[in-house]
């Protein structure tokens, strides 16, 4: 396992390119063989404003190290013009690296229409504008990887930034992993932290200062390249420190003895200690592995369609 990860012949999208995490993926990517877009529509970190610059410069920087390297300076809610640019250049587009962002962050009861709409407009549209555009082309060539960025404050919460709900994006992702899977087209969310624009004043300086972005751009090339299998994963990343996530849950407890039993609230209160108990629990990969529905649906249906009555223990829930 010695051997270098080269991107050659692929061509790459990154959103958000022209500064932050965005321009350490695109650089990595340059450098590592793939013509690369950089896109980035160069406002504030509150998403206002526009320029060319941020992503000219990036370009400049993939150019002048011997690489490849395209501008795109719409937004990410116009996607379809951004995965235009790749065509136009490069006749196809293999890795689409969904990371522009902004921050508008507010409590809870203090966030505006604005606050919401335009967080939602760039981090959940956009990612959906600009992979929507590029799936088709992954299909047909039967390749593609694609990231979305969460967060540790969409997975745990963080004061003040409820509109950012970036696990929106995992859900996303989620389906498009398991659309994606027969046409070789994988889909993986990261949860990245790095010391950017968006995190200055708000990391401390020392933490600021070995949070690199370069430390997050490894873990976003791997899962982009065609050897790494995994999709429909969550992953965090900090300082070169990387890690993944996985559901847990409890065994849970049926609240009904009999099929045709009322369930009421007072037996969930009743039973809370066992519905919410760890001892045992288990790591659901998919729809399928929800046992409760699966062990209900197997219970044969009477020739009326009618459920049959009879202990629910008969099917083996537990
Ligand atoms: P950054 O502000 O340094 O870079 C984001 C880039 O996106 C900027 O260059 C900006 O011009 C561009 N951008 C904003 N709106 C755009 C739009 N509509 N279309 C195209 N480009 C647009 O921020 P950073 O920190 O590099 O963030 C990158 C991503 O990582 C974001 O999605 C952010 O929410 C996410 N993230 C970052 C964390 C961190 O610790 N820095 C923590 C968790 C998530």
């Amino acid at each position: 396992m010695d051997s270098k990860l080269r991107f050659d012949g692929k061509v790459a999208i990154v959103t958000g390119a022209g500064g932050g995490l965005g321009k350490a993926y695109a650089l990595l990517f340059g450098s590592r063989g793939a013509k690369v877009v950089v896109n980035d529509l160069g406002g504030s970190k509150k998403g206002e404003g526009s320029s060319s610059k941020l992503a000219d410069q990036v370009v400049e920087e993939i150019r002048s190290a011997g690489g490849t390297a395209v501008a795109n300076y719409d937004s990410v809610e116009d996607g379809d013009k951004i995965v235009k640019t790749a065509l136009d250049n490069f006749g196809r587009v293999d890795i689409v690296v969904n990371n522009a962002g902004i921050l508008r962050d507010r409590s809870f009861a203090r966030i505006s229409d604005t606050d919401w709409d335009l967080i939602q407009r760039v981090h959940l549209r956009g990612s959906f504008m600009v992979t929507r555009a590029a799936f088709p082309i992954m299909k047909e060539q039967k390749f593609g990887r694609i990231i979305m960025t969460a967060s540790t404050s969409g997975i745990y919460g963080n004061f003040g930034q409820a509109n950012y709900a970036k696990l929106g994006l995992l859900g996303l992702s989620n389906t498009v992993a398991i659309e994606g899977r027969k046409y070789n087209i994988h889909c993986n969310t990261i949860a990245p932290v790095g010391g950017t624009r968006l995190t200055e004043g708000i990391l401390p300086p020392d933490l600021f200062d070995q949070l690199k972005p370069e430390y997050v751009a490894p873990l976003v090339a791997w899962l982009c390249h065609e050897d790494c299998e995994d999709t429909g994963g969550l992953f965090e990343a900090a300082g070169g420190w990387y890690g993944k996530y996985r559901w847990e849950r409890t065994q849970g407890h049926f609240c009904r003895k009999y099929i045709e039993e009322e369930v009421t609230p007072e037996a969930v209160r009743d039973s809370w200690e066992k519905i919410t108990d760890f001892t045992d629990a288990y790591h659901p990969q998919g729809l399928q592995d929800l046992k409760p529905w699966k062990e209900i649906q197997a219970k044969p249906a009477s020739a009326t369609g009618a459920v049959t009555s009879g202990p629910i223990s008969a099917v083996g829930v537990k």
